[in-house]
């Protein structure tokens, strides 16, 4: 029976959980931003499972200090705790050692942008631009973040074959821009041994590229093209395959549709656009991931946000592209696949 009037009320409240999800968020990340860098996950990857005063004793931490630490990671389920042992549990081992299949653990503290701009959102929002965007010392952000970004896109790019079937053509021609430490580039060369590549990107961060295509053997294959992607000379009708691995979210929608169509005429007929990024839904509210990235980058670029696949696909049409498919080689990074005509109709 519902009541009315006090003590009672039918209408129930709704539960102020959100809003402690949002307060605990910051504490929640510095939380492993601090385990990644006092090497807990390291140190109990070698220990197995081990009381806190030993981890205490081996990381010459206080042990107070050090087990508030880890019951926080507990709690977020980054780490397991029988009693008063603590050890890695599968995500741990997975993503947070450094040595992990799929490790993340040099990502974590570059991820969400400069941290300093978090604290000066509500200006970066009154301003219409971050006092601090990272296109001020680009290299100084982007060297870390591709760096701690290689693992998981190195994956990503190596299962998209599966869909896209890049290996078919054993002597693909590749132009990656922007491509970090060009996992793209790296691994559709592993797959097509008489292929080449055209790897760019910012002088100071393509040496991220030339280093990592070295230990996977193929930077002989590989010409690094050093300079902005918007005005960088590009071969026309050149290339098989030409990726934009994550660029777009921070050039606004001239400057993506400015590389999409760059992109478009570097292609030979036939060709096919890899175009990775996150991308909202239509309303902009059932991908939180994509969404809450949109706004990563307004709070640390000029002209950064994400984009929906609606503006991707009306984009990619309106430069020429036909045959969109979207895939998602690995869990969160979708992927569009695009192709040029193989007779190009005249526009
Ligand atoms: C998020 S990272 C993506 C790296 C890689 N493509 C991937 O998918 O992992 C963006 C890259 O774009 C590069 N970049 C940003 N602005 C650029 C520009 N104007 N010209 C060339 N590269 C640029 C950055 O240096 C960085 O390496």
């Amino acid at each position: 029976m519902a009541h009315t009037g006090r003590p009672w009320s039918d209408f129930k409240p709704p539960a102020a959980a959100p809003v402690w999800a949002a307060i605990e968020g910051l504490g929640r990340y510095y939380i492993l931003v601090a385990a990644l860098e006092l090497d807990v996950f390291d140190t109990l990857e070698w220990t197995g499972p081990v009381r806190v005063e030993e981890l205490a004793a081996k990381l010459d931490l206080p042990v107070d200090h050090l087990r508030s630490l880890l019951d926080g990671v507990v709690a977020q389920g980054l780490l397991d705790q029988f009693v008063d042992l603590y050890e890695l549990n599968d995500t741990a081992r997975r993503y947070l050692v450094s040595d992990g299949p799929a490790t993340m653990a040099s990502l974590v503290p570059v991820a969400p942008g400069p941290h300093g701009n978090w604290t000066r959102l509500a200006d970066t929002v009154r301003d219409g631009r971050p006092a601090t965007p990272i296109e001020d010392d680009p290299a100084a952000f982007y060297v870390p973040l591709v760096e701690g970004t290689f693992t998981t896109m190195f994956r990503c790019a190596g299962r998209a074959d599966l869909k896209v079937r890049y290996s078919a053509n054993p002597a693909s021609r590749v132009l990656d821009l922007g491509a970090g430490g060009a996992p793209w580039a790296i691994a559709i060369l592993k797959s097509c041994p008489d292929g080449t590549a055209v790897v760019n990107d910012l002088d100071g961060v393509v040496d991220v590229a030339r280093r990592k295509a070295a230990e996977h053997d193929v930077a002989d294959r590989c010409e690094f093209r050093a300079g902005d992607f918007h005005t960088i000379d590009i071969e026309s009708g050149a290339y098989d395959l030409v990726v934009l691995g994550h660029v777009c979210r921070t050039e606004g929608a001239d400057g993506a549709r400015h590389l999409i169509r760059r992109a478009f005429d570097a292609l030979a007929p036939g060709g096919r656009l890899l175009l990775a990024d996150y991308f909202p839904d239509m309303e902009r509210k059932s991908n939180p991931h994509a969404v809450l990235m949109g706004t990563t980058m307004m709070a640390s670029t000029v002209r950064g946000f994400t984009f929906t696949h609606r503006d991707f696909s009306e984009w990619l049409v309106d430069a020429g592209f036909e045959a969109l498919r979207l895939i998602e080689p690995i869990g969160f990074q979708q992927t569009f696949i695009a192709t040029k005509p193989a007779a190009t109709k005249p526009r």
